[in-house]
């Protein structure tokens, strides 16, 4: 999926996305100095933190809004534009890490992303991967079908969320060795009073662009808003119901 990012806002209002990949970071085991890709760098900061844990980092994504960003904040690490399943690497690393990052592709590609991870790993080399699981942001996808519907719109939820099974069968089925896998819930805090509006506008411009009228658009986020406060709304606060998919695999 190609979505154009605001990636000014993406990068404020978000930050979140790469404050959370700080743990999945932890299951890295490779020694300093060890060769890491990020896979779907975005804004590069997740690249940032890696290369000042003492590793050498390059970072790869499909965005050049964000890469851009990427290139100015950081300068001292190589960013280069590529898609996630369609990349090869001049030389192997050791690690192939990515943070929220593998729901955006269809699952069609899947195994062709897995095939280029595989091929862009040393021997053992790890690949340690975070991103949306079975069921992530459920109550937000089923609210806004329900309220597409009741415009005359069909809702199609553009993610890829797999379950466990589904997805470490894939990694064995590429010739990975899965070392930890694990499903769970994150209740998500967004930022302000507009947090799950914002978080709407920013994530679902696919499903959003079928609705040409921009009244008939505002409309309808802000009736799944309303319908959605009652779950995701709790002491002044947004939340998005987030599950996220945690896996370590090894080459
Ligand atoms: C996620 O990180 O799980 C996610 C973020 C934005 C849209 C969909 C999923």
């Amino acid at each position: 999926m190609n979505i154009k990012w605001d990636a000014d806002k993406y990068t404020s209002d978000f930050s979140f996305v790469h404050h959370y990949g700080n743990d999945v970071m932890e299951l890295i085991t490779a020694s300093k100095g060890s060769s890491v890709l990020d896979l779907g760098c975005g804004n590069g900061a997740l690249s940032k933190t890696l290369q000042e844990k003492g590793y050498t980092v390059k970072g790869i994504d499909a965005s050049r809004e964000l890469l851009e960003i990427a290139k100015k904040n950081y300068p001292e690490i190589e960013f280069m534009h590529s898609d996630a399943a369609n990349f090869s690497l001049q030389e192997p690393v050791d690690v192939v890490f990515s943070n929220a990052v593998l729901h955006w592709i269809d699952k069609e590609r899947q195994p062709d992303l897995l095939q280029c991870v595989y091929q862009a790993l040393n021997k053992e080399g790890q690949f340690i991967m975070e991103f949306g699981g079975y069921g992530n942001n459920q109550f937000i996808h089923e609210s806004l079908a329900q309220i597409f519907a009741e415009h005359h719109y069909s809702y199609k939820m553009p993610f890829y969320f797999p379950t466990i099974s589904e997805y470490t069968t894939l990694l064995e089925n590429t010739g990975f060795s899965v070392r930890f896998a694990a499903l769970f819930d994150r209740m998500t805090e967004l930022k302000g009073e507009q947090g799950l509006k914002d978080w709407i506008n920013m994530f679902l411009k696919t499903p959003l662009s079928l609705i040409e009228d921009e009244g008939e658009r505002e409309a309808i986020i802000n009736e799944a808003a309303e319908n959605l406060r009652g779950r995701l709304y709790r002491s002044g606060k947004w939340y998005a119901d987030y599950v996220r998919i945690r896996i370590k695999a090894i080459k």
